[in-house]
Order: structure tokens, then sequence, then C-alpha cells
């Protein structure tokens, strides 16, 4: 069957990296982007909100949509899904996780080497000196109604470390790409790979495995494509 299959190309595979999107962390309780069905997304364009088009020229909208979403996904716990991605990683199954998400779910559930190439929603900075501020105190400032929130030191405005729409991508990507063509094997997990340019990465690896609920555009290029959640899907892989 599909799983004995994917268990033999793991296990036949020198080197195994996974890229991670949001569907994995569906099972935490966060909305993806692009299934059908989810809510908010389905009037929203993440393009347009998350964008730094959106926070150059209307930081407040910004702060009272975009932030507001991005700031819900730091209470989810890791599911299933997470944590055996964990283990695997400890015991040297996989060699670690290309991320697309910024919940900081794969580091909760253990993970180590985490490459999160959209940024993360544990700092952020200011658009003018440049100075790190925690996630925190963006919430602070928030919840004061100081919208957008300001760099105590010159005044700037301040915003998430998360990669936006318009952002150039950050050099951890590059490290991610190096891996991904040093692996044997990427296993796609929860992702529609529909946002560029981490979906070139299925280009450049031997072999692949997808685990997705819905089709993708890289199906006819995998090995194995199982169409099941994914801490199903891990759990009898694994
Ligand atoms: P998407 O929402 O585009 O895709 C998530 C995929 O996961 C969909 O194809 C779902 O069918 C699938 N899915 C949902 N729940 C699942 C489950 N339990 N098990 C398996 N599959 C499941 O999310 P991403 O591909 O991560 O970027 O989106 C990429 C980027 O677009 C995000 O990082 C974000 C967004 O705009 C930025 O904000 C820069
Ligand atoms: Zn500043």
């Amino acid at each position: 069957n599909l799983f004995e299959e994917a268990a033999r190309l793991i296990k036949q595979s020198r080197k195994t990296i996974v890229l991670t999107g949001a569907g994995i962390s569906t099972e935490s309780g966060i909305p993806d982007f692009r299934s059908p069905g989810r809510g908010l997304w389905e009037k929203l364009d993440p393009m347009e909100v998350l964008s730094t088009g959106v926070l150059y020229n209307f930081p407040e909208e910004f702060y009272k949509v975009g932030f507001k979403i991005l700031s819900s996904m730091r209470n989810a716990e890791p599911n299933e899904a997470h944590y055996i991605l964990s283990e695997m990683e400890k015991e040297g199954i996989i060699f670690g996780v290309i991320t697309q998400n910024i919940d900081n779910l794969h580091q909760k559930a253990g993970s180590k080497n985490v490459f999160e190439v959209h940024g993360n929603t544990r700092e952020g900075s200011c658009l003018h000196c440049g100075k790190k501020v925690s996630f925190e105190v963006l919430e602070e400032k928030v919840n004061k109604k100081q919208i957008p929130p300001r760099c105590d030191e010159c005044g700037g405005l301040l915003r998430p470390d998360v990669v936006l729409f318009g952002d150039p991508m950050p050099y951890v990507f590059d490290l991610a790409v190096k891996e991904v063509k040093s692996s044997d094997l990427l296993i796609v997990i929860g992702s529609s790979l529909a946002v560029s340019p981490v979906n070139f990465l299925p280009d450049i690896v031997r072999h692949l495995i997808i685990i997705n609920a819905t089709e993708t555009p890289y199906d006819y290029k995998a090995d194995v494509v199982i169409r099941e959640k994914a801490s199903y899907a891990l759990r009898n892989i694994w």
C-alpha cells in the first residue's frame, strides 16, 4: 500500500528532508489559507492582507486585520504529525523540516533542525532603525491601542518578523535550498505548493512524497501521493 511504499522510500533514502505548510497545523486548530470552507480566508486574500503594501501604506489596517491573525496562532499546540516528525529527526530518519509556517509548532514538538523560510511570530523589528523587539512587545502595544505600534528608540514603524508578500526571502531559504539539493528525498506535508519560491523545491530533488488532503500541481512528479490527513498518514508510515 501507499504507506508501505512511502516507508520503503524513506528507508532507502540516504538523506530525507521535509517541507511543511499550513495543512500540518489545521489539526492544531489553525485554519490554512487555501482549503475550501476556510472561513476567514474565503473572504480575505493573504496576498493582500499579509503584504508589505498594506503594512507600509495602511499600517493601522495591517495591525487590525493581518496582525490579529498572526497573533492568534501563538496559542496553538502541536499535533501528532508535528510530534512524529520530531521523533523521526531524533532517530535520524529525517534531516530536518523546512516550514512555511510561522506558528512555532515544530519547535514546540521538539524538532531542532527547523528552517523557517517565512519567518516567525517570536520577534519583530523597527523598519527605521532595525531594533529587534519580542512579539510580546508588539502585542502589548496593540492591546494598549497603540496602533500601529512604534519603536521606543526612534518612533519608526514596528513590524512582525514574518515574511509578507512583497518581502524578499530570508537567508535561511538559501540554506534550505542547499539541504534539499543534497537530499535524495523530499516529503511535502500539508502544502498546496501554490506559493513561490518555496514551490520550486520539489523540482530540485530526485524523489518526492506528497502528503496532502487535496491535489497539488506537483502530484504528477511524486513517487507517492497520499491524499490523507497529515497525522493519519504519518502515523501509518511511522
Ligand atoms: P495552503 O493553505 O495554501 O495549503 C494547505 C494545504 O493543506 C491545502 O492543500 C489543504 O488541502 C491541505 N490540508 C489541510 N489540512 C490538512 C491535513 N490535516 N492534512 C493534510 N493536508 C491538509 O498553505 P501553504 O501551502 O502553507 O505565506 O501556503 C503557503 C503560503 O501561503 C503560506 O506560508 C503563507 C500563505 O499566504 C505567507 O504568508 C508569505
Ligand atoms: Zn527604531
